[in-house]
Order: structure tokens, then C-alpha cells, then sequence
């Protein structure tokens, strides 16, 4: 793969300082769960319409420099037929495109997944850089347990990614590398550590065989953690500390930046851990967030389906966006948080 220097000005744009990106891709079963809950039917029109209400927030580009979107959501536009990629164009927000088509059982393995997508792909992504995408999004799943992972399951997910990263490159969209390390399980901190570190060796090592561009790429990676039921939680500046410690071992300084998923964190932790990574100096990459539980949550909680409560969704939303915002360069605290 060649450098380009469009794709590491389209990346660099991306994690620009005080913004960062909205993960707006749920699958429609996914974003089915997330609607159930709300007591939304999981149509076509309120899917629709609920893109339509992130889009179109008021002031949000501010803090917001791409969406991901799903491939429905990419090809629908907003009520008064404007294309939702030229919505999204003119708030500030470049469109990005989830291009994998899900996590499926690892052949031979009933525990572990392998993330499918690549056939046809080099297609797919012409045609989504046609639509209007100038960013993709490839999520490998990692779980952690009794015996878990597998290298295997390690070495089968770097090659794809690579394999989809690559594709990308060539096809003019920046690939957000996103292996996820998942929370569930009762795990320590320090077994997050170990798995994380061994995930992004395997994975830069696969980005290197495959010649990925890694000026050209953005990592989107889970912080380091303990387990959502592990019982001794490690605090704040511990995650922060840990992470940092991990990436400075295995993510190369020619990334330029990092965005981290928040996999279920709750909003303001998933703020909390951002800010306090960006208070630690001397960081080689962009730390930003690329959130979708974490963003939307309160306005899926405030909108409900009901069109007018539409602005309280997009208020929700926002407040959201400006905390990560400020998280970015370690200005968050609990009074703004509760001053709004
Ligand atoms: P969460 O922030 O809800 O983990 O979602 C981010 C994402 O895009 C996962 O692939």
C-alpha cells in the first residue's frame, strides 16, 4: 500500500482536537434492542427517523467530526428528501460506513467469533466512497474466560482486519481498525491488560505483513478494565494509567490517533476515562472517543419515539458530545457535568 496523503489528512480530520466520532452503525438487529427498550417497533421509519433527530442536533459538529453509519442508514435521507450524507456534509460530520457483516462462530469453536465481511468488499467500498463514505469501520470481538482467547481467534481476527484495512486503503476510505476486547466476564484488570496487549501485538503485526499505512489508519480499541462483574473495580486514573501503559507497547507512534469504543461503560465513566488519559502528557496519538452506547443513550432515553420529544433527545445528545469534547483535552469534570 502506498502513503497518501489525502487518507492522513482525512484521519488526522477526524481526531482534530475537541471532536471526535459518533458510532451511529447498529446492525437493525441491534438497533432493534436498543429501540425494544424504549418501547419503539423496530421499523425501517423509526430507525429512519431517529438518524434523522443525530443528524440534524443542532451545533453538533462542533464536537462531532464523523458518524458511522450502517448501510441502510447511508442510503436514507432525512424527511424533507435531503440525502442524509449531504445532512451530514454540511453540519461538519464526515460520513463513515460500517463494512463488516458481523461476528460470526470461529469455525470449530463454539465460544469464539471470527467477524465476516471480506468477500466482495473491494466492490462494497467503492460503491459506499460513491455514496459519500470517506471512512470505514471493521469490529473483531474478543472474549476473555476459561480458556479465552484463543490464538487462534487472536491470529484469524488481525488477518481480516488487515485484509479489510488493506482494501480500504486502496479504495480511498480511512479503516478504523476496532479490535474489541470485551468487558463481560469477572475478569481483573490486569487479565484485560495481558489480553489487550497480546490483541494489538497480533493485530499491528498482521497491519505490517499486509503493508496497511499506519499514517493512514485509526485504531479504535476498548480501554483496559476490569470485568463488568469482576469485584474489585479498578478506579479512574487506574484505567487511565493502564491503558496508556499497554498502548505505549504495542500501538506505533505513526497512528495518529486513537478512538476507543466505550462497550458498555456507562456515559459518564466512559467521559471520566477519556479525560483523564488526556490529562497524562507526552501521548504520540490523538485520544478521542468514538462512542455509540455512551453518545446515544440519553437521547434514546429522552426521545422514546415521540416527535416532540425530539429536541430533548438532540439537548441529551449534545451535552453528551460537549463532555467527550472536553475530555479530549482533560477538561471535564463532575460540576459541568452536573451544571447542564
Ligand atoms: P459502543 O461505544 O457502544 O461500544 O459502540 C462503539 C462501536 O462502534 C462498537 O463497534
Amino acid at each position: 500500500m502506498h502513503y497518501s496523503k489525502e487518507l492522513e489528512e482525512m484521519a488526522r480530520k477526524l481526531v482534530a482536537p475537541g471532536r471526535g466520532i459518533l458510532a451511529a452503525d447498529e446492525s437493525t438487529a441491534t438497533i432493534g434492542k436498543r429501540l425494544q427498550k424504549i418501547g419503539v417497533q423496530n421499523e425501517e421509519e423509526h430507525r429512519r427517523a431517529y438518524r434523522e433527530l443525530l443528524f440534524t442536533t443542532p451545533g453538533i459538529g462542533e464536537f462531532i467530526s464523523g458518524a458511522i453509519l450502517y448501510d441502510e442508514t447511508i442510503r436514507q435521507a432525512a424527511s424533507d428528501g435531503k440525502p442524509f450524507v449531504d445532512v451530514m456534509s454540511k453540519a461538519g460530520i464526515v460520513p463513515g460506513i460500517k463494512v463488516d457483516t458481523g461476528a460470526k462462530e470461529l469455525a470449530g469453536s463454539s465460544s469464539e467469533k471470527i467477524t465476516e465481511g471480506l468477500d466482495g468488499l473491494r466492490e462494497r467500498i467503492a460503491e459506499y466512497y460513491k455514496i459519500g463514505a470517506r471512512f470505514a469501520k471493521w469490529r473483531a470481538v474478543i472474549t476473555i474466560g476459561a480458556g479465552m482467547p484463543s490464538d487462534y481467534c487472536l491470529r484469524t481476527n488481525a488477518h481480516a482486519l488487515a485484509r479489510y484495512a488493506a482494501l480500504c486503503q486502496e479504495g480511498g476510505l480511512v479503516p478504523i481498525v476496532e479490535p474489541e476486547v470485551l468487558m463481560d466476564g469477572d475478569h481483573s484488570i490486569e487479565r484485560c491488560y495481558e489480553v489487550t496487549h497480546r490483541t494489538l501485538g497480533l493485530v499491528f503485526e498482521a497491519l505490517g505483513q499486509q503493508e496497511v499505512v499506519l499514517e493512514n489508519m485509526l485504531l479504535k480499541p476498548n480501554m483496559v478494565i476490569s470485568g463488568t462483574a469482576c469485584s474489585d473495580q479498578a478506579d479512574v486514573s487506574r484505567v487511565a494509567f493502564e491503558t496508556l501503559r499497554c498502548f505505549r507497547q504495542t500501538v506505533p507512534a505513526a497512528v495518529p490517533g486513537i478512538v476507543f469504543l466505550s462497550g458498555g461503560q456507562s456515559n459518564e465513566k466512559a467521559t471520566a476515562h477519556l479525560n483523564a488519559m488526556n490529562q497524562l502528557e507526552g501521548l504520540p496519538w490523538e485520544l478521542s472517543f468514538s462512542y455509540g452506547r455512551a453518545l446515544q443513550a440519553a437521547a434514546l432515553e429522552a426521545w422514546k419515539g415521540r416527535s416532540d420529544q425530539v429536541q430533548a433527545a438532540q439537548k441529551a445528545l449534545y451535552h453528551r458530545a460537549k463532555m467527550n469534547s472536553l475530555a479530549r483535552s482533560g477538561r471535564y469534570s463532575d460540576q459541568l457535568e452536573k451544571a447542564a
